[in-house]
C-alpha cells in the first residue's frame, strides 16, 4: 500500500543565497540516498528471491502488479521488461501495424516514436504548448489522418497531459488514446491517476524514474478487460497454455528481482513524490528572491492534478542555456537537456520528411530549457546552490561569451562528474 501523504507541500522559508557559503558540488540525481535508507529491506528482497529460484514473472512480480493495481486504482497491471516495451506492446494490443499513422509529440524520449516504426507505422509528430512542454491537443487535432490509429500523449517530467482536450478530441475521432506516463507514476488528473485515464498506460521503471529499479522493467495499465488479455498474452509470446501460441507477441517480461525491490520502494512512492513537489516550490521561491524572472522561466504549476515532478525543467532566454551549463558543470552542479534533438529532425527519422522548422515551440524547448536536480533527498542547502550558481552567471560583469560553450566539451554527458551516484542519468 502507498503510505498516503497529508504533509502540505510548503517548504521551510527560502533564506538568502548569498547568506551562505555555497555547496562544493549538487548532483542532478543521487540514488544511493535513496538506497542507504533501504539498503537491509533491499538486500534481504533479493536474497528472498535468490533462494526461491524464481526468477521470472513469478510471486513478486504478481504481487507488485496487485499493488500498483491498487496504488493507481486501475483494474488490470500488466508488467513488462521496459517503458520501451510497454509502448511498443501497447500499439500491438491495438492492432497498429504497417502503414498506419499515430500521432506523438516530438519533445518526449525516443521511445514515444520508436514504438510507433518498430510496427512498420509512421509516428506523424504534433507540437507542444511552449508553457507546459506538453502536446499541444489542437495541433494533435491537426494531424489526424484516415489513416491514424492511436493518440500518444506523454505526461511529460512528472505532469499530466491536457486529457480535458485531448479525451474529446480522440473520442470524436474514433481512436484510442495511449498514455506514455513513462514520467509520471502518481500523477493525476481531476483526481484520477495517469494510466487509467485513457486506453491503456505505459510505465517506466528506468532507475531514474520516480518509482526505479535496479535495473530495467516496466508495465501497463488498462481499465479495457479485452487489452488486459491481449498484453498479458503478447508479453510472453501469445503463449497460452505453454507452448501453443495463440498471436505472435514478444518476450517482455519483468524479473522477479527487479519486483521484488520495487515492492521495497512503492510504499514510498508516496512520501517522495509529495518531496519532489516540495523541492518544486521551494525551486520558485528561490528564484522570485534572487530576481532572474527575466533569464530563468520556471515551471508552472497544474490546477487540474497533481505533478509528480520528475524533472524540473526551467527555461533560459537569450541563447545563455549551454553557457549556464557549462558554468554549473564548472561548479560541480548537475543538470541535464530533455531533450537537445527533437523527434522530427532526428537522423533516423530523416526518411519521414520532417524539417526544422515544422514544431516550432519543440524546437525552442529543445534548444532553451534546462533540467535541474529535484530529485526527493534533495537538501534546500543545495537547491540554494543551485539558484545561487545560476544567479552568479546572470548577475557577473563578463559577458557570457567568455564562458566555455557546451559544444566545445565532448559529447552529451560531459556533465557525468556532477550527476551523482546515478549509473545514467536519462528520462
Ligand atoms: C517519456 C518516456 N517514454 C518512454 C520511456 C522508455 O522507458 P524505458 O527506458 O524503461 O524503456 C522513457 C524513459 O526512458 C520516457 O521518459
Amino acid at each position: 500500500m502507498i503510505r498516503q501523504t497529508t504533509t502540505s507541500a510548503s517548504p521551510a522559508p527560502a533564506t538568502s543565497v548569498a547568506q551562505e557559503a555555497l555547496l562544493p558540488s549538487v548532483p542532478l540525481l543521487a540514488l544511493d540516498r535513496q538506497h542507504a535508507a533501504l539498503r537491509d529491506e533491499i538486500r534481504a528482497a533479493i536474497d528472498r528471491v535468490v533462494d526461491s529460484g524464481r526468477f521470472v514473472l513469478g510471486p513478486d512480480v504478481n504481487d507488485l502488479e496487485a499493488e500498483l493495481a491498487r496504488a493507481l486504482d486501475v483494474p488490470h497491471v500488466i508488467s513488462c521488461a521496459s517503458g520501451s516495451d510497454a509502448l511498443l506492446l501497447a500499439l500491438m494490443a491495438l492492432g497498429v501495424g504497417a502503414g498506419d499513422e499515430v500521432v506523438v509529440p516530438s519533445y518526449t524520449f525516443f521511445a514515444t516514436a520508436s514504438a510507433v516504426t518498430r510496427l512498420g507505422a509512421v509516428p506523424i509528430f504534433a507540437d507542444i504548448d511552449p508553457q507546459t512542454y506538453l502536446v499541444d491537443p489542437a495541433d494533435v487535432e491537426r494531424k489526424i489522418s484516415r489513416r491514424c490509429k492511436a493518440i500518444v500523449p506523454v505526461h511529460l517530467f512528472g505532469r499530466t497531459a491536457d486529457m480535458d482536450a485531448l479525451l474529446p478530441i480522440a473520442k470524436r475521432a474514433g481512436l484510442p488514446v495511449v498514455e506514455d506516463a513513462a514520467q509520471s507514476i502518481l500523477s493525476t488528473w481531476h483526481g484520477r491517476c495517469s494510466g487509467a485515464l485513457g486506453d491503456v498506460g505505459c510505465f517506466s521503471f528506468y532507475p531514474t524514474k520516480n518509482l526505479g529499479g535496479i535495473g530495467d522493467g516496466g508495465f501497463l495499465t488498462t481499465t479495457r478487460d479485452d487489452i488486459a488479455k491481449s498484453l498479458k498474452l503478447l508479453r510472453v509470446h501469445g503463449m497460452e497454455p505453454r507452448y501453443y501460441h495463440q498471436l505472435i507477441g514478444i518476450n517482455s517480461r519483468l524479473d522477479s528481482i527487479q519486483a521484488a525491490v520495487l515492492r521495497v520502494k512503492l510504499p514510498h512512492l508516496d512520501a517522495w513524490s509529495t518531496a519532489r513537489q516540495v523541492n518544486a516550490t521551494r525551486y520558485g521561491e528561490l528564484f522570485a528572491a534572487a530576481d532572474l524572472a527575466d533569464c530563468v522561466t520556471v515551471p508552472g504549476e497544474e490546477p487540474r492534478g497533481r505533478h509528480v515532478w520528475n524533472q524540473y525543467v526551467v527555461r533560459i532566454a537569450a541563447g545563455q542555456r549551454d553557457a549556464l551549463r557549462a558554468h554549473l558543470a564548472a561548479h560541480g552542479v548537475g543538470s541535464e537537456i530533455y531533450y537537445p534533438v527533437p523527434l522530427h529532425v532526428q537522423q533516423c527519422f530523416e526518411h519521414l520528411g520532417w524539417r526544422t522548422g515544422d514544431l516550432p515551440h519543440t524546437e525552442q524547448a529543445a534548444a532553451e530549457t534546462l533540467a535541474l536536480p529535484i530529485f526527493p533527498e534533495l537538501t534546500a542547502a543545495e537547491q540554494r546552490t543551485v539558484v545561487a550558481r545560476i544567479a552568479e552567471f546572470f548577475h557577473a560583469s563578463r559577458p557570457a561569451a567568455t564562458i566555455p560553450a557546451a559544444e566545445t566539451l565532448r559529447g552529451p554527458h560531459f556533465l557525468r562528474r556532477a550527476v551523482g551516484k546515478a549509473d545514467e542519468v536519462r528520462s
